[in-house]
């Protein structure tokens, strides 16, 4: 039987776009209860939802991203109880939920045999990536849905997420059935996630909770997920998954002619033309950082330019997350 193709979403709809009074919300939750995609804010990024328990609406959804292959998504609760019927929580599991959820943390636990989320949401796989959102159109949207929502970053594969309901429609209109504005996304980057599949812990990937936040909860260092860049146990993490159409030069400490400036703290780097140039945080603050990259990443590309220096970033804070996701975009050329 030939593969059915999923990667040729082309704009053949209205799509609707809902604010954020309690009847809108309301539309929101019944458009995902019927099986249907919309957009939402979390306090990391827009999510793209889409009924975690219907194969058919995971099957659409992955057609809307164009993603090449299925890889698995996160599911998303309003709280811990409804988090806790949907996988086996080992105890460090039970303890990083309390200390940080709702929250900017997604764990990968193994599933119950039972866990109604789809096999094609997991991928196929035997464990189950869950959140708990804390933002307070996400939670509505989640409540009214009333069954666990399957949501990835809410761009088009391969392009950078969205931290502005207007990102999604750019990347998705015409292409999902609604898109809920609720202004830009505190936190700007991902979920951090950590694997819990037994009495250990592994970061697999960096994101809005910070390392040190995560080890003082643990009471010891985390480990890195083993293995190579490519086949990563976060299986979303290939090296180009974050791609800008303009190359990226990291750790510039001068700007080259022609090129574009993404800056760090104050001054920025020598040969920044002000014009070309915008900065992630003045006074060198990762947090705001993160709040303003993608955006800021999205305006310069947009620009004429013979590429993008990024300034030096510490690796401390929500900066390893920052590294992350520009070193991904950097490799992607
Ligand atoms: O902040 C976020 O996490 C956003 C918001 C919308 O919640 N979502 C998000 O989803 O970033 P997505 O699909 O763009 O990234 C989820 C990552 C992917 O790299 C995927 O491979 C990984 O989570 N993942 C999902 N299930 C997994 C599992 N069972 N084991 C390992 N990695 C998993
Ligand atoms: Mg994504």
């Amino acid at each position: 039987m030939a593969e059915p193709d999923h990667t040729s979403a082309r704009p053949v709809m209205a799509t609707q776009r809902l604010g954020t009074t309690p009847a809108d919300l309301a539309r929101a939750g019944e458009i995902l209860a019927a099986g249907r995609l919309v957009a939402f804010p979390t306090e990391t990024v827009y999510g793209l939802g889409a009924d975690a328990t219907s194969p058919e609406a995971v099957a659409r959804l992955y057609a809307a991203k164009g993603r090449p292959s299925f890889n698995p998504l996160i599911a998303h609760v309003p709280d811990l109880a409804a988090a806790f019927s949907l996988g086996n929580f080992p105890p460090l599991a039970v303890k990083l939920a309390k200390a940080f959820w709702p929250g900017a943390l997604t764990l990968v636990v193994p599933a119950t045999p039972t866990s109604p989320v789809c096999e094609l949401a997991r991928a196929g796989l035997p464990s189950l990536a869950i959140r708990v959102p804390d933002h307070p159109v996400a939670q509505a949207i989640l409540r009214r849905a009333g069954r666990p929502i399957a949501a990835p970053s809410a761009n088009r594969s391969g392009h950078i997420s969205p931290s502005l309901a207007a990102h999604v429609a750019a990347d998705l209109d015409g292409i999902i059935d609604a898109i809920v504005d609720g202004g830009p996304t505190a936190i700007g980057v991902e979920s951090t996630i950590l694997g819990c599949l037994d009495d250990t812990v592994v970061m697999l990937r960096p994101g809005g909770i910070a390392r040190e936040a995560i080890e003082a909860v643990l009471g010891f260092a985390l480990k890195d997920a083993a293995g190579d860049a490519e086949a990563p146990l976060a299986p979303g993490r290939l090296s180009s998954h974050y791609a800008p159409e303009h190359t990226l030069r990291l750790g510039a400490t001068t700007v080259r002619p022609g090129e574009a400036c993404l800056g760090f703290g104050l001054p920025l780097p020598e040969g920044a033309m002000p014009h070309l140039s915008l900065n992630l945080s003045e006074r060198g603050d990762p947090a705001e950082a993160a709040a303003n990259l993608y955006r800021h990443l999205r305006a310069l590309d947009q620009l004429s330019t013979t590429g993008i220096a990024v300034a030096p970033i510490p690796a401390h804070g929500l900066g390893e997350a920052i590294l992350d996701r520009l070193a991904r975009a950097a490799a992607a050329k």
